[in-house]
């Protein structure tokens, strides 16, 4: 069940037999030669989606689609939230969902620089509740798509060598699973791209010249992206699931 595509009744109807959401969280920034801008909101988004779709009652909120990208602004295309902006619109995000009664809110992620700030924001509407604040007696949960039980595992044997930390070939295959009309090629030079740390805008693009970091995304294809998602979407069902089902403590 996918919120934009339902009517306030029957959000209403829903928070009647649960109060369990998903958030498909990404990044629009740049993906190598042939990546996709996307990405990184479209790789959690297509796994929730399919999830929801596959059966079970997961509700699945609207994706939050540009994260915290400022090493990407030297590539155009790439539009970024600083962390002080992102943390203020995560906690307006979270807090209207809390609001309407959800109380067990789950970020899934797609971008590994959104990771220090989405746990700010929950340290932050956390926070509120701690001060005597509403609301009170919720849970968020931050899951990195990659880290759903066994997905690391398919992809390193999908993609043994040459995986890389960005512009993967496993996130681009999921995104030529999702949208095959949106395929691109190029030549890569070299074939594995450089690997280092990430610090400013500048700096990444001098270091990293096309965008991609330690990867090989020639790799990938829609029939792996399909055999990713598969077995993400399902391990998704299960940690929700899981997740629904934790007691609250407070009162
Ligand atoms: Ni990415």
């Amino acid at each position: 069940m996918l919120l934009a595509k339902s009517t306030w009744p029957e959000i209403e109807a829903f928070l009647q037999r649960s109060r369990t959401v998903v958030v498909p969280v990404g990044s629009n920034e740049q993906h190598g030669p042939t990546g996709l801008l996307g990405t990184d909101w479209m790789c959690p988004e297509i796994i929730a989606h399919h999830a929801s779709a596959a059966g079970g009652d997961l509700l699945v909120a609207p994706t939050f689609a540009v994260g915290m990208a400022q090493h990407h602004l030297g590539f155009p295309g790439t539009i970024s939230l600083r962390p002080s902006t992102m943390i203020a619109a995560l906690r307006d995000w979270t807090l209207s969902l809390a609001a309407h009664g959800f109380e067990r809110i789950y970020y899934l992620n797609g971008h590994g620089g959104n990771v220090a700030t989405l746990e700010a924001a929950f340290s932050e509407v956390y926070s509120e509740a701690s001060y005597g604040g509403r609301p009170r007696g919720f849970s968020l949960r931050l899951r990195n798509w990659w880290d759903l039980p066994g997905v690391l595992r398919l992809c390193s044997r999908l993609f043994p060598e040459g995986h890389g930390s960005h512009a993967t070939p496993s996130e681009v295959a999921v995104t030529q699973f999702g949208y095959p009309d949106a395929i691109k090629s190029a030549t890569y030079a070299p074939r594995i791209a450089p690997t280092g740390p990430i610090r400013e805008a500048a700096d990444f693009r001098t270091r990293y010249p096309d965008g991609r970091m330690g990867s090989d995304p020639a790799q990938a294809s829609p029939e792996k992206g399909r055999e990713i998602v598969e077995l993400a979407s399902k391990a998704l069902l299960d940690e929700v699931a899981g997740f629904a089902a934790e007691p609250m403590l407070t009162g």
